[in-house]
């Protein structure tokens, strides 16, 4: 019975809407499987700005927000139920992905979002630049944690580059090949 239940739910989870299938057998999809990724709008910013303010010593204003939507970026939130939990913004110039913030609502945290998005720009990237980049502080241990285990390698060190209480951090560089 199990093995049957799960061939009909690989089969229905990757062909129908998922959270149709969700109300008719509630128990075999989790949390996870109902994740949705979509292009970010300015109707976002509210819940993307409690986030970054919630996450960061140092948060990005909505200006810079506005700025990336402008700019061409390539902004997303993670969703569920309608709900933002965590968001991530790109830049892309000739042949270079920049990762230039990846965050998720501190309750929402290690379930497996980060590295969704994570992914997700990975493979957005993939065919668009033969290397992306990002930046983060050698403090950051949970995300250099993620950075490494998909694949990313350190490739140096910004000096002074963040914002910090007593003056300015270094960031520790880091790129994955897309190739
Ligand atoms: C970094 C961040 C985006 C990760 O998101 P997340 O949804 O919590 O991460 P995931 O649940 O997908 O975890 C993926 C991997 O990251 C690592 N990781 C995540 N949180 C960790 C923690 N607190 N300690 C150690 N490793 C951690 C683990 O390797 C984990 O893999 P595992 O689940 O197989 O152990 C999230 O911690 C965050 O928003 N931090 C604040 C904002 C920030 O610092 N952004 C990065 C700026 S460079």
């Amino acid at each position: 019975m199990r093995g049957l239940m799960d061939k009909i739910k690989n089969l229905v989870i990757y062909d129908a809407d998922k959270e149709f299938y969700a109300k008719v057998f509630p128990d075999s999809v989790t949390k996870k499987d109902l994740l949705r990724l979509r292009i970010m709008t300015h109707a976002d910013l509210p819940s993307v700005l409690e986030i970054e303010r919630k996450n960061y010593h140092f948060p990005w204003e909505e200006d810079i927000f506005t700025d990336c939507f402008k700019a061409g970026y390539s902004c997303w939130v993670c969703e569920l139920d309608g709900k933002v939990l965590g968001y991530s913004l790109l830049s892309m110039a000739v042949g270079e992905a920049h990762i230039l913030n990846i965050s998720v609502d501190p309750t929402e945290q290690k379930q497996g979002i980060g590295r969704k998005m994570l992914e997700h720009l990975i493979e957005f990237a993939r065919g668009r630049a033969e290397t992306i980049f990002l930046e983060v502080r050698p403090t950051n241990t949970a995300a250099i944690a993620l950075y490494e285990d998909i694949g990313f390698n350190e490739i140096g060190i910004r000096k002074g580059y963040y914002p910090a209480e007593n003056g300015r951090e270094d960031a520790i560089m880091l790129a994955l090949e897309l190739f």
